[in-house]
């Protein structure tokens, strides 16, 4: 049975997620609004994944009768002034929950919290991609800088990041 600090993280760390939904969901609003179809493209199909991270995390505590506890998910930043500074603000948020992933980790293996220490094997694996992700994208974005044609070709590249395994900028 999931308890304690383990689940209060486990808590914390579907908020999160949810939280991650909301932030992609507001850079593909943003997107939309410039008509850079492909990015919109690539940040709602991120915000969407995003939530069956934090839905892996709640069946993981339903399953192992920890109690759930649904808390408020804050409201992401609305109001962007450029791509890369929205393609900034995800990439450091991704690193941020690959910290936190860490964390939770770390005490598993404290507590001798085997079960969810494996449970979460797939999120480091996850973060690394997700990271590595934003990252190319973000570089580009400083590559490019005011070449509007440059941001064009970015914008038809990342239209199929994540459609497929294979799928890469
Ligand atoms: Fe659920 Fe983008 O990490």
């Amino acid at each position: 049975m999931l308890k304690g600090k383990v689940l209060e993280m486990l808590n914390e760390q579907m908020n999160r997620e949810f939280f991650s939904w909301y932030l992609y969901l507001s850079a593909a609003t943003y997107f939309n609004t410039l008509d850079l179809e492909g990015f919109e493209q690539w940040t709602r199909r991120q915000a969407t994944e995003e939530t069956t991270h934090a839905m892996k995390i709640y069946n993981y505590m339903l399953e192992r009768n920890g109690e759930v506890v649904l808390s408020k998910i804050p409201a992401p930043t609305q109001k962007w002034n450029s791509p890369i500074e929205v393609i900034e603000a995800v990439y450091q948020h991704e690193c941020e929950l690959t910290g936190r992933i860490n964390d939770i980790v770390r005490l598993t293996r404290e507590v001798s919290d085997y079960t969810t220490e494996v449970f979460l094997h797939w999120f480091i694996t996850e973060q690394r991609e997700e990271e590595a992700m934003a990252s190319r994208v973000l570089q580009k974005l400083k590559m490019i800088g005011n070449d509007m044609g440059g941001l064009l070709m970015l914008d038809a590249q990342v239209a199929t990041v994540g459609q497929a395994p294979e799928s890469a900028t």
